[in-house]
């Protein structure tokens, strides 16, 4: 129950910052697992160190908003290890712009990758798991898709709605063993928030977070990990923050 031995996992997502930390800690806890990125070389380096570190690891090159590279990704996972128990799906793009300078062209970029991506990429993953009867999906939300942040027009819309279809799924899919949960982090060290937030939005943040720090990937893959158990069979369709208490947060005096 407490233990991924023999179970095998896709994690998109998994060349970089979260995905990555995750994989290796699904590997740590005995699952076979898949990186599924776009970026090739970083995708390829991810699951080399997994394989080195013992895992049985593979890189398959996809881009999460093009359907026939998920269905080909979902396929070649279920070829290769003969199931899949568990998705990861964390590949995402961000982005810091305010609704007046947000161009449609960005608008559909964002959308096309968070919202369309995690729709294709939960529903090629489930048809395996419902016929499977087992599954255990985490998706990847984000407190700016529960909670109001300046810049987040296109980024707050696709994660919002990254949780709203989680709950749907979880609910089609609880008679079928699967569970469907979704993460909702807030600031986490990595790549992509290096790029979206400045110096600005940094001090913002710290103010606001009752931990007084970013987050890193590690605090989220445990998270995820944790819901990825066999034991974890009775949570299904949550969206749980992974934000040093953002989410609670009030008022806060420092001294
Ligand atoms: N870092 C944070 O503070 C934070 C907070 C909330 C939510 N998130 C979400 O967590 C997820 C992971 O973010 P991260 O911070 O680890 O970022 P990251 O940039 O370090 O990793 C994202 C990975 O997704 C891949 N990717 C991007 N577009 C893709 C596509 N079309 N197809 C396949 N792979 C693609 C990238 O190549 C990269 O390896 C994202 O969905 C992000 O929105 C991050």
């Amino acid at each position: 129950m407490f233990s991924l031995e023999g179970h095998t996992a896709i994690v998109t997502g998994g060349a970089s910052g979260i995905g990555l930390a995750t994989g290796r800690a699904l590997a740590g806890c005995g699952a076979n697992v898949v990186v599924a990125d776009i970026d090739e070389e970083a995708g390829a380096r991810a699951a080399e160190g997994l394989s080195a570190d013992g895992a049985d690891a593979r890189f398959v090159r996809a881009d999460v908003a093009d359907a026939n590279d998920v269905d080909a990704m979902v396929e070649a996972t279920v070829t290769r290890f003969g199931s899949l128990e568990i998705l990861m799906h964390f590949a995402g793009i961000g982005m810091e712009r305010h609704a007046l300078d947000t161009t449609r062209e960005e608008w559909d970029r964002i959308l096309a990758v968070n919202l369309t991506g995690t729709f294709l990429v939960m529903q090629a993953a489930g048809a395996a798991m419902v016929e499977a009867g087992y599954g255990r999906i985490v998706s990847m939300a984000s407190v700016a898709g529960e909670r109001g942040g300046t810049g987040r027009t296109a980024y707050g819309a696709s994660k919002g709605g990254v949780a709203a279809m989680t709950r749907v799924m979880a609910l089609e899919w609880a008679r079928h063993g699967v569970t469907v949960n979704t993460l909702a982090p807030g600031a986490i060290d990595t790549a992509l928030v290096k790029k979206m937030h400045d110096a600005e939005t940094r001090r913002a943040y710290l103010q606001a977070i009752p931990m007084g720090r970013y987050g890193v990937p590690e605090e989220v893959a445990s998270a995820a990990v944790c819901l990825a158990l066999p034991a974890s069979s009775y949570i299904t369709g949550i969206t749980l923050p992974v934000d040093g208490g953002f989410a609670s947060s009030g008022v806060i005096k420092r001294d």
